[in-house]
């Protein structure tokens, strides 16, 4: 296999490059649905902060290492983090992030064969920018890719038309 790659200490996974982005997490043993993989470490940090560490606008394409744990709090798993931070995104994924006791889990919701990449959705929340559909433009490649790193645009609710009572139905 051409490039560097780094195999974890339980050989579950190995580090490279990614067609997708930068460096990405593959599968070098089969994995199972429902396995437990890695956590996604790093150091807690406010919302505040993680804005002042990462500028959207000094960026081309957004690249930033934090995964939103809940109202106040963001990890940031390039610093304290590990392998997990170079897990990236697909609008398809293998696996899925889950929050248990207040800690970020990866877990494969799929069979994963050996050199396959894992990837998990990041959900990202959308924001009203139109100039950022650019910056977290996606590269999964999946046939199901929306295009973006970002949630859907949520769907406009439907208003229920009210039937009159003792309507009859038919034409
Ligand atoms: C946690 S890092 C993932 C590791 C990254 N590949 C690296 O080498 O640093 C998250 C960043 O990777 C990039 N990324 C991950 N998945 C992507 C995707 N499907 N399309 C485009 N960029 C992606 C974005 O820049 C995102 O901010
Ligand atoms: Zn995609």
């Amino acid at each position: 296999m051409a490039g560097k790659q780094r195999k974890n200490s339980n050989g579950l996974y190995e580090i490279r490059e990614s067609e997708i982005q930068g460096r990405g997490v593959f599968a070098a043993r089969r994995i199972r649905p429902g396995q437990r993989i890695i956590e996604y470490a790093g150091e807690r940090i406010s919302n505040k902060d993680a804005d002042g560490r990462y500028d959207d606008d000094e960026m081309d394409r957004h690249h930033t290492f934090l995964f939103t744990l809940d109202k106040k709090t963001v990890v940031d798993g390039n610093r304290l983090g590990n392998d997990s931070r170079f897990i990236n995104h697909s609008c398809d994924p293998n696996c899925e992030a889950v929050i248990e006791d207040g800690e970020i889990w990866i877990y494969a919701v799929r069979n994963i064969q050996p050199g396959v990449e894992l990837a998990y959705d990041y959900q990202y929340e959308r924001t009203s920018d139109p100039g950022d559909e650019k910056l977290y433009a996606c590269k999964c490649g999946s046939p199901k890719c929306r295009g973006s790193i970002m949630k859907l645009p949520r769907k406009p609710r439907k208003r229920r038309r009210s039937k009159p009572l003792n309507s009859v139905a038919g034409p």
